[in-house]
């Protein structure tokens, strides 16, 4: 089976490659890339004139709740939305009930993606039993299951010495541990970023510092222990310093940041609309500025989702109550490409660095590249399309975004897993291509 996408931008963050170009796709792999390429032998024709041909967008943090959330999310809603966000891989977090915490889950996870997802799915094993920040888990048994990292994410491990051990652990075991750093005595009761906005709601902020001082630990100890650490959305300007100056020093540290964080501020909170709710939280515009320069120079490596799907029901509970979060898997892509592309912050084939190449490379994958000879996943990009974001049209269950009624430019038109079309958007139509409906 041989598909011919003809006439896209096609780019390639590893080699530079910027061309227009066709690309020959023989059943799962890239055949060629070349300037015409006949279509005599190619089963079907994409037109891909206009558009933007990029590696498959790998997704480092998403939360997908199955098992125990399936109000929230499940496997297969999660994995369809990230088909229609343009993701061809994406990682899920541990955060689930039970926790991912052991081998039986993470098989779970795994084998009920492949029935069910025709996006590959990655689990994130906890670093603690239950999350509860005691008792590390087998990261040897669950890497072998297939956990590409551990994580303890919201329920950042507050004791030093255990994270200390985590870290001497996934050193050892050679896993990368993807840390959310918060610092919970300092973020206690808060549910918006520390500062002016928070005042004038009356509401209890998270300070700057709670970030950053994890953020300071967490380097420290992987200076102590030799583990490959990778922060988790960096929400702060000086958090980006921090990791700056640890680069600096050698250090095999990576780090990702949201769209979310890229664009709103605390000021867009309006105290009713829990979608605003995030952890950590929206910072201000000096922030929002810090880490655009830091995405730009390379300090932050990967944009991620931190997809974080809730029912309404939840989100409805008001600020105080309501659980942090936003559905993001499909609204990254139209976000990152109107307001960093367009605007020129970073360039094409910087956005295809920061959401396949340097994701893929955190976790060794031989995927992020659009070569000859490597796995034909492909996203590509209508960069004209210009539509309003709407949650009723998620794939995902979670409709909780703060981007409701935003007008974005630059759609996913193709998700491409393995040479197989998963998601395409094509004369206002949209499909989702579901993998196995017969074993639903
Ligand atoms: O906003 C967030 N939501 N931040 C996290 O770290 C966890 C996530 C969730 O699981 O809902
Ligand atoms: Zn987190
Ligand atoms: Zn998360």
């Amino acid at each position: 089976m041989k598909t011919l996408i003809r006439g896209g931008r096609v780019l390639d963050p590893e080699s530079g490659y910027d061309k227009i170009a066709d690309i020959m796709i023989d059943d799962n792999v890239v055949v060629e890339i070349a300037e015409n390429i006949s279509d005599e032998d190619a089963d079907s024709v994409i037109d891909a004139s206009g558009d933007y041909v990029m590696p498959g967008f790998v997704d480092l943090h998403a939360h997908l709740r199955e098992p125990g959330f399936e109000h929230k999310e499940t496997i297969r809603t999660g994995t369809r939305a990230a088909a229609r966000g343009g993701f061809t891989t994406i990682c899920c977090m541990p955060n689930t009930r039970p926790v991912m915490d052991n081998v039986e889950i993470i098989k779970y996870v795994i084998e009920k993606a492949e029935d069910v997802s025709s996006v590959n799915v990655l689990p994130v094993a906890a670093v603690t039993a239950a999350e509860e920040g005691e008792y590390l888990t087998d990261f040897d048994a669950l890497k072998d299951a297939g956990a590409v990292a551990v994580s303890e994410d919201i329920n950042t491990v507050m004791d030093s010495r255990v994270a200390r051990q985590a870290m001497r652990l996934a050193a050892e075991v050679d896993i990368p541990v993807f840390a959310h750093c918060e610092d919970k005595s300092l973020a206690k009761r808060g549910v918006m970023n520390a500062g002016n906005r928070a005042k004038e709601l009356g509401f209890y902020g998270i300070l700057d510092s709670a970030e950053e001082t994890m953020v300071a630990r967490d380097l420290i100890l992987a200076k102590n222990t030799g583990a490959r650490l990778h922060v988790c959305h960096v929400t702060t300007k000086d958090s980006a310093e921090l990791i700056k100056f640890a680069k600096e020093k050698g250090l095999p540290v990576t780090c990702e940041v949201t769209a979310h964080h890229l664009i709103l501020t605390d000021n867009d909170i309006d105290g009713s609309d829990a979608d605003f709710k995030i952890c950590p939280p929206l910072r201000d515009k000096d922030d929002v500025e810090g880490l655009r320069r830091a995405l730009a120079d390379g300090v932050i490596d990967c944009i991620c989702t931190d997809h974080a799907p809730h029912h309404k029901t939840e989100k409805d509970r008001g600020f105080l109550e309501a659980p942090f979060g936003a559905s993001a898997l499909e609204t990254t892509v139209s976000l990152i490409w109107s307001e960093l592309v367009e605007k020129g912050v970073i360039s094409p084939i910087q956005m295809a660095e920061k959401m396949s190449l340097n994701p893929a490379k955190v976790l060794r994958l031989d995927k992020g590249v659009l070569q000859a000879g490597r796995i034909a996943d492909i996203t590509i990009i209508d960069p004209n399309d210009k539509y309003v974001i709407d949650s009723t049209k998620f794939a995902s269950l979670g409709k909780n975004t703060p981007f409701e009624g935003r007008e974005v430019k630059g759609s996913v038109k193709y998700t491409i897993v393995a040479g197989k079309v998963v998601y395409a958007h094509k004369d206002g139509n949209e499909t989702i291509v579901d993998k196995d409906i017969a074993k639903l």
